[in-house]
């Protein structure tokens, strides 16, 4: 117990988190307490203290030979809390504040560079399957290194763990390279200003599979996101179905993602990090045989050939970049998913959005229409909507 007294003789509350609608300063009668060391009593008189000029702080100091009382009493205007619990709260709120917002313009600063590498690989070398393979790769290797030298601890997993992520780590997967194949087809930013209709999956998903429903307002935020996305669309100077469909495909298979996430993340024994590196390495695995398939060794040697005698020994390390940047990013969005509610993951998923819009419309010079950017604008605002209903 610890609280402040003034030179007048009353107890100061500016340090104590009270109530921010309790008075600062306060009669000392009505709020001196005191711990009782030896023996079960209640104080009869309320304590008096005249001045505390020269008590600096008191320990155990017995006021009375009946009773001992601890008492830690300073100089109101000075008060420094000698109880530590009693900053605590404020400072660790302060600190998960600041650890949070860290997090999220790491988040959006290497998705943006991630986004600029992927579409400038895209361009000279349009196989997106191999490339998303490659990203997941990447990540699985960064993170099997990190174990073995022990900068990340190792997950203790067990099998029931890899059965609940395997549909994860499928929706994972489809979520990725439909995304990845939306990119090669169109601008980055168009992918994204469709990405940015996910909320309204999520909604139709969790009302007509799961079930689930909604107040009102979470409906009518569905009309400016499909409605801006849907503007988007149709006045698109570089439209390509492909590239449209890709991103739709991508936001269903990521509301299911999130949705098995979830789950499979309640209760889990892995931190968030650990989590997305587990879900890397069976996302490789389902993906590598599927890339195969669909693009295979003889097209890559020819691409890859093609593609360094366009951008010349450089173009490895933007692959390297767009591998690396895609692996931290997630990385670091999954270990905020694990500080915050999904709803705050989704507000700083739709301002990512905007980051890499603007981003990637100035250094691609991607050419706008004003009713195309509008509709882009009404699609994001949507989203803002829909968060606050969600509420
Ligand atoms: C991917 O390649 O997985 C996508 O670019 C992911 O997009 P998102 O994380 O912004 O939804």
């Amino acid at each position: 117990m610890a609280f402040s007294i003034s030179q007048s003789g009353l107890v100061s509350t500016k340090r104590l988190n009270l109530c921010p609608a309790v008075p600062r300063v306060l009669p000392l009668p009505q709020f001196a307490k005191a711990k009782v060391v030896n023996g079960d009593v209640s104080i009869k008189r309320p304590l008096r203290v005249s001045s505390v000029a020269k008590f600096g702080s008191l320990e155990s100091r017995t006021l009375n030979p009946k009773f001992k009382i601890s008492c830690r009493a300073q100089e109101g205007d000075q008060a420094r809390p000698l109880d530590p619990e009693i900053d605590q709260v404020p400072k660790s709120e302060a600190a998960q504040k600041l650890k949070i917002g860290i997090y999220f313009a790491t988040w959006w600063a290497l998705n943006v560079v991630f986004n600029i590498y992927n579409k400038k690989v895209l361009n000279a070398f349009p196989y997106p399957w191999l490339t998303s393979t490659l990203s997941l790769a990447v990540g699985s290797l960064i993170m099997l290194l990190s174990w073995a030298t022990r900068i990340a601890e190792t997950p203790k997993t067990d099998l029931e763990f890899w059965k609940n992520l395997f549909p994860v780590a499928v929706a994972h997967t489809i979520g990725h390279v439909a995304a990845t194949v939306s990119m090669s087809k169109v601008a980055v930013s168009f992918t994204h200003i469709i990405k940015s209709g996910e909320p309204a999956f999520s909604v139709l998903v969790s009302r007509f599979l799961l079930g689930e429903s909604f107040p009102v307002p979470v409906y009518l935020s569905l009309i400016p996101i499909i409605g801006g996305c849907a503007l988007a669309a149709v006045t698109e100077l570089n439209f390509n179905m492909i590239g449209f469909m890709g991103a739709m495909i991508s936001n269903l298979a990521f509301v299911f993602r999130n949705i098995f996430s979830k789950r499979g993340m309640t209760g889990k024994s892995v931190s968030g990090m650990n989590y997305y590196a587990c879900l890397s390495m069976l996302s490789l695995v389902i993906l590598t045989p599927f890339a195969i398939a669909m693009e295979g060794p003889q097209m890559w040697a020819a691409g890859w050939q093609e593609a360094v005698s366009q951008i010349g020994p450089n173009f490895v390390w933007w692959v390297a970049a767009q591998s690396i940047f895609y692996h931290l990013y997630n990385q670091v969005s999954y270990m905020s998913l694990d500080q915050i509610s999904p709803l705050t993951f989704s507000i700083g998923n739709t301002m990512k959005r905007i980051s890499v819009i603007v981003s990637s419309i100035i250094i691609f010079r991607t050419p706008v229409q004003p009713v195309n950017a509008l509709g882009a604008a009404i699609a994001v605002l949507g989203t803002f909507i829909y968060s606050q209903a969600k509420q």
